[in-house]
């Protein structure tokens, strides 16, 4: 008899306060619809629940209303790696998956989460990022600026979310309070099998105003 399909949850921090964008990107219109929103639309079609984290000061604020599709909304952290451990404490025990997803990710498709889902799903696999090839060459820099090394560009990639993850190895990662820029690195920091799947380009983060010019333009196309 086959084993029965894991149940998935998803995690959409959007707790941030866009420090470098001058805001709360993750509530900027798109369309008809925050930003969180088209998240957590994705995530809802991925997923058996998803908890969208907001931040601490707004989570009784009607304007930060919980997104449709969103089945619990927990008050964040001051790091993102703390929003995903609060996000953790509303996933039920019974998830055999957990994706963790930037609010500030629009574009992610539902295909990029079935093939995260999909990759971690093979025998011994702890995780499962996507990732697109880096165009640019990269230096590794002291804090004077001096250039330590360059590495191989073929081996590196720029790492996106959905991340995907089974949900016994990021509660274990994540048991010791760790910071990291993305859940991969907390379970890489533990002794997980991390492997990255094909990003999306479409699938950029929001990070500073002008990239809200490029995503209201991707909107409209
Ligand atoms: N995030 C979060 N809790 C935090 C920090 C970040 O939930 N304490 C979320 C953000 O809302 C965003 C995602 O993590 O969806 C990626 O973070 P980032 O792009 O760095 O957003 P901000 O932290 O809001 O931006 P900045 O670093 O410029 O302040
Ligand atoms: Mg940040």
């Amino acid at each position: 008899m086959a084993a029965p399909p894991a149940t998935v949850w998803t995690i959409v921090v959007a707790a941030g306060s866009g420090q470098r964008f001058g805001g709360l990107k993750q509530f900027s219109e798109l369309g008809s619809r925050r930003m969180v929103d088209w998240a957590v639309e994705t995530a809802a079609r991925a997923s058996a629940g998803v908890v969208v984290v907001v931040p601490a000061e707004h989570a009784t604020d009607p304007t930060f209303a919980a997104p449709n599709g969103a089945t619990a909304v927990v008050a964040g952290g001051s790091t993102r790696s703390e929003s995903v451990r609060r996000g953790l404490t509303a996933v039920p025990d019974g998830a055999d998956i957990v994706c963790v997803h930037d609010a500030a990710r629009p574009f992610a498709s539902a295909e990029l989460f079935a093939a995260v889902i999909a990759a971690v799903a093979r025998d011994g696999v702890d995780a499962a990022v996507p990732g697109i090839a880096v165009a640019d060459t990269v230096k590794i820099v002291d804090q004077t600026g001096r250039v330590t090394s360059t590495p191989d560009r073929a081996s590196l990639r720029a790492v996106q979310t959905p991340q995907a993850f089974r949900a016994v190895a990021l509660r274990a990662a994540h048991a010791s309070s760790p910071e990291a820029t993305d859940d991969a690195a907390v379970v890489e920091a533990h002794g997980g099998y991390v492997v990255v799947v094909e990003g999306e380009a479409d699938n950029r983060k929001i990070t500073a105003a002008e990239d809200l010019a490029w995503v209201q333009e991707r909107w409209s196309k």
